[in-house]
């Protein structure tokens, strides 16, 4: 049944009462009866009223919470309702909705974190171990390779002839001919330099040309993002050469003056190892470590707030809490033979990327955009575009792949 009872809150400043707990309403009807109760009496044997506890008048249920156990309350709930018969005068059983109401109102409202199954909703400071917090924080100074930089907060937008395009070419001489802070976000995953056969060859570099020009590239990246921008790196090192690529790339964006916002952990449970020489076979003398896994390197020029409109948030309370457990468990993308490019993302990457760090309408910039996964998802989630590439052929693959998102729609 997806009924559900219209709960409050007391005003602003009121819901934290005197008691410091957090506090909600629920106004009573008929379907309140003997049954809701007994359910009351059981909640209150099995949850410490420390944590949270329930005050009951004629016409209103309260519910006052610090602490919550979300998952053995609707436990308690679902197990009452399946071993007890509705009430003979009341037999609609909608005195449930009134426990399911109460329980999404509460799962719903943000709180500071979970200790061990309980979710923290006030006194959490007290449970800091750290004294003094804020004033530590400002001692250590946050992020102090960010300063001093020379970002404005300056917006520009992108020109009408860049926007929602595809461009074939060297991205360091295509982004040259973008104006500053016109960007909001760069997503990409940069040739990894494993000699992989790309369309226009040369993926085997010594590695200090690679990173040499790559890194003019970021810099271009970094200039055209705006104050807050963020962006986001896809890398694999290449493990048998020892070459730490994502944390190269990553102290090369703190010397920019980047903040490092995070890593993600992109677990491909990949382990489908090709080779059995494990280095060193059974000896410590050289053990040969091996990843089922690829980093995600996110950056923020300026801020680690980016502003946006609230009505552009696309991204669902169940997503957002999921997504930000930074391990993300997604399978490598299957279609690369059918797209005959050797080095692709699945989409699921992209999409909880721009889901959790863009808002709709933003400005999405590919640097290496390939057959085009990055470009063709955020026009799926109603971003804007950029997508640059040096291979002709790649281009005209991701053309195709808008048109047929296009199609798509049209055929719906
Ligand atoms: C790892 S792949 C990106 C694949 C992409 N994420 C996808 O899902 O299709 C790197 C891409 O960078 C392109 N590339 C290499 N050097 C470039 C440059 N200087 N400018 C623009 N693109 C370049 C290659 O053609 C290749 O398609």
């Amino acid at each position: 049944m997806n009924q559900k009872i219209m709960v409050t809150e007391p005003e602003a400043g009121e819901n934290e009462v005197d008691t410091g707990y957090l506090s909600i309403n629920i106004p009573l009807d008929s379907s309140f009866g003997p049954r809701e109760r007994k359910l009351l009496d059981l909640l209150k044997k099995k949850i410490p009223a420390r944590d949270c506890y329930f005050s009951l008048t004629d016409s209103e249920l309260t519910f006052c919470y610090k602490t919550v156990d979300l998952d053995k309350i609707k436990a308690l709930i679902e197990e009452h309702y399946l071993k007890t018969k509705p009430d003979e005068k009341n037999t609609s059983g909608h005195g449930k909705i009134i426990f399911d109401s109460l329980i999404d109102h509460v799962e719903n409202n943000r709180s500071y974190g979970i200790k061990g199954r309980k979710r923290i909703y006030v006194g959490y400071n007290e449970e800091r171990k750290v004294k003094g917090r804020k004033a530590q924080v400002t001692k250590r100074c946050s992020y102090f390779y960010a300063y001093p930089n020379n970002f404005t907060r300056e917006v520009n937008e992108i020109p009408k002839e860049f926007e929602n395009q595809i461009l074939c070419g060297d991205s360091e001489s295509v982004l040259k001919k973008l104006p500053d802070n016109c960007v909001d976000l760069v997503f990409t995953s940069p040739p990894y330099n494993f000699g992989l056969e790309y369309d226009t060859g040369e993926d085997g570099q010594h590695w200090e040309s690679y990173f040499n020009k790559l890194f003019l590239i970021f810099d271009e990246c970094i200039r055209v993002l705006k104050y807050g921008g963020r962006i986001i790196v896809n890398v694999q090192p290449l493990f048998s050469d020892y070459i730490p690529s994502h944390q190269i790339i990553a102290n090369h964006f703190m010397e920019k003056k980047l903040i490092w916002k995070g890593e993600i952990i992109w677990e491909k449970n990949n382990y489908n190892c090709k080779y059995t020489a494990w280095g060193s076979w059974k000896s410590p003398s050289s053990p040969y470590l091996k990843y089922t896994w690829e980093f995600l390197e996110v950056f923020s020029k300026g801020d680690l707030l980016k502003s946006g409109l609230r009505e552009n948030i696309d991204i669902t309370g169940d997503e957002f809490k999921k997504w930000v457990v930074a391990k993300w468990s997604i399978g490598p993308e299957r279609n690369m033979k059918k797209f005959d490019h050797p080095a692709m993302f699945p989409e699921e990457l992209v999409e909880r990327s721009l889901k959790l760090f863009s808002y709709q309408n933003d400005v999405i910039l590919d640097p290496f955009n390939g057959v085009g996964t990055t470009t063709a998802v955020a026009k799926r989630l109603k971003r804007r575009y950029l997508g640059i590439d040096v291979s002709e052929i790649y281009c005209k693959k991701s053309e195709l792949r808008l048109k047929e998102l296009l199609d798509s729609y049209v055929s719906l």
